[in-house]
């Protein structure tokens, strides 16, 4: 079959490369102005809802910094890294350590380190081991010991031509601090960012993740305010969302699936311009398209409802299976707002519960904000700085408002 050669270009996932990565183009610049930055006053956050984009564009930025000399470092963050100060340490020396490894020490660094070459080894050379080694050797608190090692391992980088490092962190929501165990790693991380910036040292955090991750900052430390440029990652421009679905067909001559303009329409339109929506119905409509060319559709429509459907039962289903039927009332609730897409109150939320016609019980106030509480644990809503309200996943009320009409 000829159509086998080309693949379907589209990648619905979690992190992986879009065939184009579309628009983007003012957080790029953005970023890039941050890399200009001698000393460092400011850091980013790059946040936004499931799906929107943040860690394909993460990696997209990784090339542009080490272009400009910086050294790129990082990873993803899990909650166990979270759990205790020294954690929080070690994970940056492991990330620290792929990029320094190579970096070999004069006896006199490694004398003013406090490191005697061992005779067995030739060099000194800032790995993992060097860096555990000036860290244990250091006294003082997890944060003075931290400092002391970035400090020595900026100290003989820079004069390599190094510009600076970036310390690049994903899903770094999963940060916290511990009161109840008297660890702060959440605070750590930003205290000592903050004491080497201060000491012009060009170490710079990118802290990518969900938009709890901003409100988490300000919480541990409120000069995170100052700190931080945040950029909030919404969805692609309608242009923009045009060139991600019709780019990765049209760029190649011999793809076999064309897709006519009124098509593109609806592919915006029930994606709402979400990168992974628009990936995860493009790759379904490519597939459809093979399909019915096979069968002699010359020009097939887009079977919306089909793919509506499927998103709901892969995307959605096993979100709204973990909430309860009162939840689930309070949702369809909410869904009724006009403003459901953006950002709601609880006071709005508790009118429309008892407007008229309504068939669910009345909410009260603070009944609402319990459950609330609950559907952000869940990861169903979200809580601004502003202790507004949103849908924490993309296009969620337009999900509820199809269960809701199913129901009656
Ligand atoms: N600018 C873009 N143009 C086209 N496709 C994109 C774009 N950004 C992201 N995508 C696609 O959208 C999907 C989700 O992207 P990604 O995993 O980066 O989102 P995320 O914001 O990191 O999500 P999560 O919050 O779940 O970590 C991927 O399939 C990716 O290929
Ligand atoms: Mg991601």
């Amino acid at each position: 079959m000829p159509h086998n050669r080309f693949q379907n270009p589209f990648r619905p996932g979690a992190g992986h490369k879009p065939p184009y990565l579309a628009g983007r183009q003012m957080e790029t610049d953005e970023f890039k102005k941050l890399l200009e930055q001698q000393i460092i006053l400011q850091n980013m956050v790059l946040t936004g809802l499931r799906g929107v984009g943040k860690t394909v564009l993460l990696d997209d930025w990784k090339p542009l910094a080490i272009k400009a000399d910086w050294l790129w470092v990082g990873t993803d963050l899990s909650e166990s890294t979270s759990l205790s100060e020294e954690r929080v340490a070690i994970r940056l020396f492991t990330d620290l350590a792929v990029v320094t490894a190579g970096v070999v020490l004069s006896d006199q660094e490694a004398r003013q380190i406090g490191f005697n070459r061992p005779r067995e080894k030739r060099q000194v050379t800032l790995d993992f081991d060097t860096l555990i080694g000036i860290y244990k050797a250091t006294p003082g608190l997890v944060a003075d010991k931290l400092k002391a090692v970035l400090e020595i391992v900026w100290s003989c980088l820079h004069r390599d031509g190094v510009r600076g490092i970036v310390f690049a962190y994903d899903e770094a929501q999963n940060l916290a601090d511990h009161a109840e165990r008297n660890e702060f790693p959440l605070s750590l991380l930003l205290d000592v960012f903050q004491s080497l910036q201060k000491k012009e040292i060009p170490f710079m955090l990118v802290l990518v993740g969900l938009p709890t991750l901003f409100p988490k900052l300000v919480e541990a430390r409120t000069f995170s305010e100052r700190m931080f440029r945040v950029i909030f990652l919404d969805r692609l421009l309608e242009k923009d969302s045009r060139d991600a679905i019709t780019k990765p067909i049209e760029q190649h001559a011999d793809c076999p699936v064309k897709i006519s303009p009124s098509s593109v329409g609806v592919i915006i339109r029930e994606s709402g311009g979400y990168p992974y929506f628009i990936q995860f119905i493009c790759r379904e409509v490519y597939d459809l398209f093979l399909q019915k060319y096979e069968a002699g559709v010359k020009a097939p429509t887009v079977p919306v409802q089909d793919i509506i459907r499927k998103l709901d039962s892969d995307f959605f289903a096993g979100r709204w299976a973990r909430v309860t039927d009162r939840q689930r009332e309070l949702l369809f609730v909410i869904a009724r707002l006009d403003n459901a897409d953006g950002e709601f109150t609880v006071q709005e939320i508790s009118q429309k519960s008892k407007a008229k016609g309504t068939a669910e019980k009345p909410f009260s106030a603070s009944h609402i904000s319990q459950m609330l509480a609950t559907l952000t644990t869940a990861g169903l809503i979200y809580k601004n700085r502003h202790g507004r309200y949103s849908f924490a996943v993309p296009l969620l009320n337009r999900f509820i408002t199809r269960q809701e009409s199913e129901e009656v």
